[in-house]
């Protein structure tokens, strides 16, 4: 559910109407609805109200300050997988032990800033960075507190590009080194070994998966005790799905995935965390776009819109389907037409949707992306010299431009051009 609604006619973003956002910053633009971030967070706080849990949100899906805030007052951890992202979790006002630094690839630099700064613990995704974090730790005069992620060898049944938890990906430790891996872990004095980690991938529609890489992590959880561990924490990961369409997809909700969570894991007294990102932010977020043209080709016609790839980069990278939506709502009973739905960079891959069917369009209609919150404008780029498009969080009937639209001028003094060509 969200707040996304036809009123009077009018797509709304909770009480605001979504074409008084469009008149007061210009399109295209995204839009986030509090509420629906506050209830998606909430349903998973509730899903394991049953034990000691931390919901992390994983904030690579949507990071702008103003969301982390929500969340963070709200009660949420976060999850991070750089510098960058750990860096705008403390100036959202994150502490940092509520913060988890996930990511194959972390560097000296990251793991000191994470150190200095608080960090609830690090998930650890291989020996060599066992050994950095070690020695980092130490040059501090501190001690690192890691949970290791495993690799279950599990199929997600998602897009491969999404998938993490196969033996092919790049992603954590294979779970039958993992008695070797801990061993060598407890015998570094600047790492404290607390848990265990595992992520599978991202938009599951399934639970079976979850069910699969969690009795492993169960069974893992008992053999690393009777080893001498401590494992008091179980850092399950993200990737739960939504439902893209309105039409036939029923994802399981995070009632459910507690319930399995219970059911796998439960009896071991661990505290729970989980990270979830698109759970919470997808469907907390609209793409706003406005028609261009409407051009007739050979077989089809177009609808060119001024959003773009660079804007929304998911159909083209994913194959991913978004709901799109006229913002006056459609009359019932009037014929609806098929057209390509298209924005204006220069590649044919600049495509959101082919024979979709729309009522008819025309210039300066505006439609809306459904379900553009998670990863939509954190993939966003400048493709085309195109200028990032603002985001706008709604409140009620508040509104507040969250990021603005950058100038051209800003775009272009990016740039330094050296002495000799000047
Ligand atoms: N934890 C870890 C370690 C992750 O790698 C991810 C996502 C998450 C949590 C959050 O997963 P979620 O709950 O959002 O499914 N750009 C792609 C999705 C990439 C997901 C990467 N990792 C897309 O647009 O579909």
């Amino acid at each position: 559910m969200d707040h996304f609604l036809y009123r009077d006619g009018m797509l709304h973003a909770e009480d605001v109407p979504v074409a008084d956002i469009a008149a007061a910053v210009g399109t295209p633009f995204y839009v986030y609805s509090t509420a629906t971030l506050l209830r998606h967070f909430q349903l998973f706080d509730d899903a394991l109200s049953w034990t000691d849990h931390l919901v992390c949100f994983a904030m690579k899906s949507l990071s702008n300050q103003a969301v982390l805030r929500v969340l963070a007052q709200a009660g949420a951890g976060m999850d991070v997988v750089s510098q960058g992202e750990y860096l705008r979790a403390k100036a959202a006002g994150v502490p940092g032990d509520r913060i988890v630094f996930s990511g194959v690839g972390k560097t000296a630099e990251e793991m000191r800033t994470a150190l200095e700064g608080g960090i609830r613990q690090f998930n650890v995704e291989s020996e060599p960075e066992m050994e950095r974090l070690d020695q980092v730790a130490r040059s501090l005069g501190c001690v690192a507190p890691i949970t290791i992620r495993v690799n279950p060898d599990v199929d997600a049944k998602t897009h491969a590009k999404i998938a993490t938890g196969k033996s092919e990906n790049k992603f954590g430790i294979p779970i039958s080194r993992a008695r070797e891996v801990y061993a060598m872990a407890a015998r570094l004095p600047g790492l404290r070994v607390i848990g265990i980690d595992v992520h599978i991938g991202s938009q599951l529609t399934e639970l079976a998966p979850f069910e699969a890489a969690y009795k492993k992590v169960a069974e893992l959880t008992e053999q690393l005790r009777a080893d001498g561990h401590e494992i008091s924490r179980l850092d399950l990961g993200g990737g739960l799905g939504i439902p893209y369409t309105r039409s036939n997809e029923a994802p399981p909700v995070p009632t459910d995935y507690g319930a399995l969570i219970q059911r796998t894991v439960g009896h071991l007294g661990c505290e729970i965390e989980i990270e979830p990102g698109r759970l919470i932010s997808g469907n907390a977020g609209l793409m706003v776009a406005k028609v261009i043209y409407v051009k007739s080709g050979e077989d089809r016609d177009f609808l060119i819109l001024d959003g773009a790839m660079n804007d929304l980069i998911r159909p083209a990278m994913y194959e991913a389907w978004h709901d799109i939506v006229p913002v006056i709502e459609p009359q019932p009973g009037v014929e609806p037409t098929k057209y390509d739905i298209v924005g204006p960079v220069c590649e044919s891959g600049d495509t959101f949707a082919k024979g979709r069917e729309m009522p008819r369009l025309k210039p300066d209609d505006l439609v809306a992306f459904r379900s553009a919150g998670a990863y939509g404008a954190v993939m966003s780029s400048e493709y085309n010299s195109r200028l990032m498009i603002p985001e706008v969080l709604v409140h009620g009937d508040h509104l507040a431009v969250i990021r603005r639209r950058p100038t051209y001028e800003d775009m272009i003094a990016r740039d330094t051009v050296p002495e000799w060509l000047a």
